[in-house]
């Protein structure tokens, strides 16, 4: 018998190794499935389920809001291949719901199909689930599982489960600078300091964002569009600018906010802004930074060199007054990406949900000539 911790704290007892063995392998196929979601879902959470029923495996993801959750997908495979799920399994990277929002509660149609066990990656957070999806499978004599790849899962679905537990977006803070750190010459020009594949990658991460976010003196330097072009996007991002946006500005329409960060965190949470990336320039992001508030940082380094310090830099303000007091985070992830390098740091100290102090650094190179 094996006890496993799940990211929710809780406890549950899982049969022997084999099975444990087999439900690592399905919650990872799962945790695949949810990624072609990442993009579609948004306010929703991107989930992937797996079905193994006794004629196959089936497995879903999350549909756009209005559609079919995962979970149900999957049932609905299996019966179109008239299969049967009595008796079947069920993985889930995340808790089924057992409410009525746009669809009917999930656990609902787990239940109808017979299926006799489920196997979940977290618990959902959202006070509309918060085990009650758990409490009604089991109220109905299905056996539940918690807490297979609890860490994958938490990782993947990061951005909502903290939106859920907080009311906050996810801050992702891009910036692209010379390997001196600099963000914009002296003259204030910007463009390009990184190459097509890394501003690629920046649309991408547009792309998965619900809100672009910039400072009014970006708006006034660059005249930015913040729109997701050089990737195939189901949905553009909300704009928004911290200050205001003179009306012919190319960011236009945009949500022009002002005041306390938390607050404008808040506000945007409650739009159902789930993850917010924010594009600079170097007020706004020394502002989040020393505030806290940023969930992770991703720098884009030209192997390059302004070679003076009258640029700017990438934090625009004070900063530490001495080294004791230096900001120290965790390396997520370095890539290179044609002639550059990404470098995704996070907050040191943070539960990544790794269950190890150990940096996940994967070094590798993309894009290369
Ligand atoms: N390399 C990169 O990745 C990158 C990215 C973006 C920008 N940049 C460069 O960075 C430079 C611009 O940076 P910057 O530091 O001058 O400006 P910024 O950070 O883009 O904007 C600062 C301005 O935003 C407004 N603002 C900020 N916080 C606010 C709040 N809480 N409430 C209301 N308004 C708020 C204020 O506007 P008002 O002044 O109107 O009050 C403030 O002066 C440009 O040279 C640009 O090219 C580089």
């Amino acid at each position: 018998m094996v006890h496993v911790e799940t990211a929710e704290g809780d406890h549950r007892v899982q049969p022997t190794i084999a099975g444990t063995v087999n439900d690592e392998h399905y919650m990872a196929r799962a945790v695949a499935a949810a990624s072609s979601a990442r993009t579609v879902t948004s306010p929703n959470p991107w989930v992937g389920a797996v079905l193994v029923a006794a004629g196959g495996t089936y497995q879903g993801a999350t549909a756009p809001p209005g559609g079919p959750h995962a979970e149900v997908t999957a049932l609905r495979l299996a019966a179109a291949a008239g299969d049967s799920a009595v008796g079947a399994t069920l993985y889930s990277t995340l808790e089924p719901c057992a409410h009525h929002g746009r669809t009917p509660p999930c656990v609902d149609a787990i239940v109808a199909a017979g299926v006799a066990r489920v196997v979940v990656g977290v618990l959902d957070p959202d006070p509309h689930v918060a085990g009650r999806g758990v409490g009604a499978l089991e109220d109905a004599g299905v056996e539940v599982t918690v807490g297979v790849g609890a860490p994958e899962v938490s990782r993947q679905l990061a951005p909502y489960l903290k939106h859920r537990r907080t009311g906050r977006p996810w801050v992702v803070l891009k910036l692209a600078a010379s390997l001196d750190g600099r963000t914009a010459a002296p003259d204030g020009s910007s463009r390009w300091i990184t190459g097509p594949a890394a501003r690629r990658d920046v649309h991408r991460l547009r792309a998965e964002s619900d809100a672009v976010l910039v400072g009014a003196g970006t708006v006034r330097a660059d005249d930015p569009e913040l729109t997701a072009r050089e990737v195939a996007a189901e949905r553009q991002p909300v704009r928004v600018v911290l200050g205001s946006a003179p009306a012919g500005a190319k960011v236009q329409p945009a949500l022009e906010l002002s005041g306390d960060l938390g607050g404008v965190l808040d506000h945007l949470g409650s739009l159902g802004v789930v993850q917010l990336l924010v594009e600079g320039g170097a007020g706004v992001a020394h502002d989040l930074h020393a505030a806290g508030l940023v969930d992770r940082y991703v720098l884009y380094l030209a192997p390059a060199f302004f070679g003076g310090s009258d640029g700017a830099p990438l934090f625009r303000g004070p900063g530490a007054p001495t080294v004791g007091d230096l900001w120290r985070g965790q390396v997520v992830s370095v890539r290179q990406l044609g002639e550059d390098l990404r470098v995704e740091v996070a907050p040191a100290g943070e539960d990544r949900g790794t269950g190890s102090a150990a940096p996940a650094t994967d070094l590798e190179a993309e894009d290369l000539p």
